[in-house]
């Protein structure tokens, strides 16, 4: 359509087509910036070897607390000197050679990539019609996981972006599974190990579940729940008319890996009809290892 011609309504979209543009970077802006970018990471893993895995907090990284945000650009230079100055300066540096992993570890060269072309590409994955690849590609992932596991093959599952909402979704799995109503809550009873993260104990309160009651379970030597100790407490509850309906185990602490028993606690959660839900979002990929299952 030309322009003589054209409804006011569609000048409108076309003046405010060109000021969308701006947001859109040319092919040389696009090659400037990715070479940028780049350069910056070639250099971090050209030294990763070598960067100290803890700096103390410096006077000079303070820049970010008075970041000034405003409408008008900045160079990709100033952005990686901030960046380089403010941000990878001081406190802990996990992809150092001198880190001794931990949790927080380096990050995957290759997953790097794949984060990259995902947020270019940026699928729609919520729904299958929408992303029958995305959502194809999760399934196959949950069906690796549950193989690795040992899970029947009738089990489903779903991705999450963390442990935390892992948790929470678990939680509130348990809390409707075992039909917690609200007159119940102050009545139920959470098993669980002074332990385990404290993503559990934040979840617990965001499903409901802040007034029920928390059972911290002993623990042996090696600060993994003991399951005869556990199958007592469960009865004293049920004598005293409480509501047992939930049992958490870890598959490696945080803060010093351990795996509970988790066979005998699985064990003990059938018999008195509990709820059973594993925290592996740590140790759960030991099982790709030799690790010692004693
Ligand atoms: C055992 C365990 N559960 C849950 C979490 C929380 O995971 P996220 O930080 O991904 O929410 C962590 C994090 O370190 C963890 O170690």
């Amino acid at each position: 359509m030309d322009e003589m011609n054209a409804s006011p309504d569609i000048l409108k979209i076309q003046e405010l087509e060109k000021i969308a543009r701006q947001l859109e970077p040319s092919p040389e802006l696009r090659k400037a910036a990715r070479e940028g970018v780049i350069d910056y990471t070639e250099n971090f893993i050209d030294n990763i070897e070598t960067i100290p895995a803890f700096v103390e907090e410096r006077k000079s990284s303070e820049i970010l607390t008075n970041l000034s945000v405003s409408e008008a650009p900045t160079s990709l230079n100033e952005v990686l000197e901030t960046l380089k100055t403010g941000l990878d300066v001081s406190g802990l540096n996990p992809a150092s050679g001198g880190h001794l992993g931990y949790i927080p570890g380096g990050g995957i060269y290759y997953a790097a990539l794949g984060d990259y072309w995902a947020d270019i590409t940026n699928r729609y994955a919520g729904i299958f019609y929408a992303g029958p690849g995305a959502v194809r590609l999760e399934n196959s992932l949950i069906r690796w996981v549950a193989e690795l596991v040992g899970y029947p093959a009738d089990c489903a599952g779903n991705l999450a972006s963390g442990g935390s909402i892992a948790n929470l979704s678990a939680i509130v799995a348990a809390r409707d599974f075992q039909k917690i109503t609200s007159e119940k809550v102050e009545k139920s009873v959470i098993y669980v190990s002074s332990q385990a993260h404290h993503c559990i104990f934040k979840a617990i309160r965001i499903a409901g579940l802040g007034e029920s009651v928390i059972r911290y379970l002993p623990l042996d030597e090696n600060y993994r729940i003991k399951p005869d100790e556990l199958n007592k407490i469960i009865q004293e509850d049920i004598r005293q008319n409480l509501i047992p309906f939930l049992v958490i185990a870890s598959a490696g602490t945080t803060d010093v890996g351990a795996v509970d028993p988790l066979e005998p606690i699985g064990n003990i959660a059938k018999k008195h009809n509990l709820w059973y839900h594993i925290d592996a979002a740590y140790g759960g990929f030991f099982i790709l290892t030799d690790y010692d299952k004693s």
